[in-house]
C-alpha cells in the first residue's frame, strides 16, 4: 500500500476502517469520498443515508459517532450540508473531537492542534477535489502534542 495516510494509521497496527456518515446534503460528496477511500485502500464503513432524499443528520450522524467513542474505529468523516449540524451532533459524545473544515489548511490543523478523529465536512460549499484534498490531510496527517496537548486535554473540563 503506497498511500501516506495508510502508512501513517497502519504504525499502529489496527485495522484501517474509515467511517463516513452524512445526511442528504452531503450525499454525493460522500459517496465520492467513499469511493477515493476504497480506491487507496481503505475500508469503509458506510452509516448513511443512501440517496438525496431528505433526513435528519442526526440519525445518521449519532451512530457514527458513538462507533468512534467506543473506539470501534479510529477517524471518522461526517457530512451535512454546511457541515455544522453534523459536528454539533459528534461533539456530543465525550470521546469524539469533531472538527469543521473548509480547506486543507483547516484539515491539517484539527489534526495538529486538536487530535480531531473526526473531519466534518460541509458538502454544499466546496469543491470535490477540495473535499478529497482535506481528507488526505486529515488522514495523513499527527497530532503536535506538547502545548496542545494540555489544551485539548482541557475540553473536557466541564466542571
Ligand atoms: C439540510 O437542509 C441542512 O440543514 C443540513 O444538511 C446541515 O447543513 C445542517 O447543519
Amino acid at each position: 500500500m503506497n498511500n501516506f495516510a495508510y502508512n501513517f494509521i497502519n504504525k499502529q497496527n489496527m485495522t484501517i476502517t474509515i467511517a463516513i456518515a452524512s445526511d442528504h446534503g452531503g450525499f454525493e460528496m460522500k459517496s465520492f469520498i467513499k469511493q477515493k477511500l476504497i480506491d487507496k485502500g481503505y475500508e469503509v464503513a458506510d452509516y448513511g443515508t443512501n440517496s438525496n432524499e431528505s433526513v435528519d443528520y442526526p440519525d445518521y450522524i449519532h451512530p457514527l459517532a458513538k462507533a468512534i467513542n467506543d473506539g470501534k474505529y479510529l477517524r471518522g468523516i461526517i457530512l451535512c450540508g454546511s457541515g455544522n449540524g453534523a459536528q454539533m451532533t459528534a461533539n456530543k459524545y465525550a470521546n469524539v473531537r469533531a472538527g469543521l473544515a473548509w480547506n486543507k489548511e483547516q484539515a491539517l490543523l484539527i489534526r495538529q492542534h486538536n487530535n480531531a478523529n473526526i473531519l466534518s465536512l460541509p458538502g454544499r460549499f466546496v469543491d470535490f477535489d477540495v473535499a478529497w484534498e482535506m481528507v488526505e490531510a486529515f488522514l495523513g496527517t499527527d497530532f503536535e502534542g506538547g502545548r496542545h496537548a494540555l489544551r485539548v486535554s482541557k475540553i473536557a473540563d466541564i466542571n
